[in-house]
């Protein structure tokens, strides 16, 4: 089995890589980031070869390139093909945040989560695609957020890209289940990595209302969620009671939250 990863050096991406790999199966990941994709790899090595007959069993191959950039995604992922066979299964992590006012934000910034969100995703879902569709077998998810299913004060970039993968992912699902292919999107919570990290201190007091002060998931429990959600082939994948909520019945506890937490 052949997984491959975007944004698999890092955060929820890495841990679902880990999970793939103590199953025994070949992986792939997928980033900008040359150096950190070696460490994700050295780190993936140190954590399997133990369980393994040995660490030249392991199958971790690593590319680099942006997802937001088609052609040197494509050449990437033809790489992590010719090093570890078809691919199963596409997991596709790689995403960004820059929380901040809509009005205060450069439109590139604003640009860069459109296009690394949405079109990085595209692009990898593309990359894989057109051959899982030929063998008539494979898994993708793609990684949405929760804040895909509620609008969130100065997330206004990151909120349109994350639904509009909801959107993406129901509509190619409908065509990819003719061919024998899962289209999957799960909406992960607050999940501590990284990202999490970086984005915190940048949140506004509106919306550290809104998102609460529920501590963020492990990514380990959010991978397993993920992993779990392919093995199904489930349309979408909720975490939580609230995100579930939102998920199913979102028209008619919107209002209610968004009463609630306008109250002065
Ligand atoms: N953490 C949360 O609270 C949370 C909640 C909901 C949803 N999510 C979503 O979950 C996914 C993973 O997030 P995370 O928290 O695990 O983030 P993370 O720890 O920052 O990891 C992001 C990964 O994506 C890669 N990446 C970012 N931009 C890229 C690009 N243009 N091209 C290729 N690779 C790129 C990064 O590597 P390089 O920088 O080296 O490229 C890294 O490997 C994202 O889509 C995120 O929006 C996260």
């Amino acid at each position: 089995m052949h997984v491959i990863i975007t944004g698999g050096s890092s955060g929820i991406g890495l841990e679902v890589a880990r999970i793939y790999l103590s199953r025994g199966a070949n992986v792939s990941l997928i980033a900008r980031d040359p150096e950190r994709l070696e460490t994700a790899r050295q780190s993936l090595l140190s954590q399997a070869a133990p369980r393994r007959t040995g660490a030249r069993n392991l199958r971790i191959h690593t590319a680099s390139a942006d997802t937001s950039d088609a052609e040197r995604l494509e050449a990437a992922v033809a790489d992590c093909l010719s090093a570890n066979g078809p691919c199963d299964i596409l997991i596709a992590s790689a995403g960004i945040v820059e929380p901040s006012a809509f009005d205060e934000q450069e439109s590139s910034v604003f640009e860069a989560q459109i296009s690394t969100n949405v079109f990085g995703t595209v692009n990898a879902v593309r990359a894989v695609y057109a051959d899982m569709k030929r063998r008539g077998a494979g898994r993708i998810m793609i990684v949405s957020s929760g804040a895909a299913l509620i609008g969130i004060h100065g997330y206004t970039a990151y909120c349109a890209s994350k639904s509009a993968l909801a959107g993406f992912a129901e509509a190619l699902r409908g065509e990819a289940g003719e061919h024998g292919v899962s289209v999957s999107v799960c909406f992960p919570p607050d999940t501590l990595t990284p990202q999490f990290q970086a984005e915190l201190p940048k949140r506004s007091p509106q919306a550290r209302k809104l998102m609460g002060a529920a501590p963020p998931w492990p990514a380990t429990k959010v991978a397993e969620r993920i992993v779990q959600g392919v093995e199904k082939r489930a349309a979408k994948v909720y975490f939580g009671f609230e995100i579930t909520a939102l998920g199913l019945f979102g028209p008619l506890v919107k209002p209610l939250v968004f009463w609630w937490y306008g109250r002065t």
